[in-house]
């Protein structure tokens, strides 16, 4: 049993980056964002203040989303989003959702 669940982990470290980037997605490769609806608005909103890693490197549901542009508007001097706030967040929660990571395939 304990080699079988270290084979697991060791096949999950495997898997999980791959699953990050379907073979399908074509990324910036300045910021390494996904290429997609909503793209250019993220690059120019969530750029200015820190690196496009440093949002790469989440993965939350759009609610928590909402909640952390809702913080760095408090407290870090984002500014309001306005109409671009939907395509943003429609941005996030399809690209850096945590449903995303362990999904194997896409239907897109
Ligand atoms: C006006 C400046 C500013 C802009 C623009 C900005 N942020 Fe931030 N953001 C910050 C600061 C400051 C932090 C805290 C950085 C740190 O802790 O090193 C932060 C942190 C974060 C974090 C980490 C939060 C955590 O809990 O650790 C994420 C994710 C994030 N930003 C995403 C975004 C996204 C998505 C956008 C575009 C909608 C954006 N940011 C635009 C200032 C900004």
């Amino acid at each position: 049993m304990a080699i079988l669940n270290k084979a697991i982990f060791i096949l999950s470290l495997i898997a999980l980056p791959c699953s990050y980037v379907s073979a399908k997605d074509i990324l910036d490769k300045d910021t390494g964002f996904v290429i997609d609806t909503g793209f250019e608005l993220v690059r120019a909103n969530c750029t200015a203040c820190h690196s496009s890693g440093l949002v790469i490197q989440n993965r939350m549901n759009r609610e928590t989303w909402l909640d952390t542009i809702r913080w760095m508007q408090k407290t870090q001097g984002l500014w309001p989003l306005g109409d671009n706030e939907k395509p943003i967040l429609d941005y996030l929660a399809k690209h850096l959702s945590l449903i995303h990571i362990s999904e194997p395939t896409r239907p897109y």
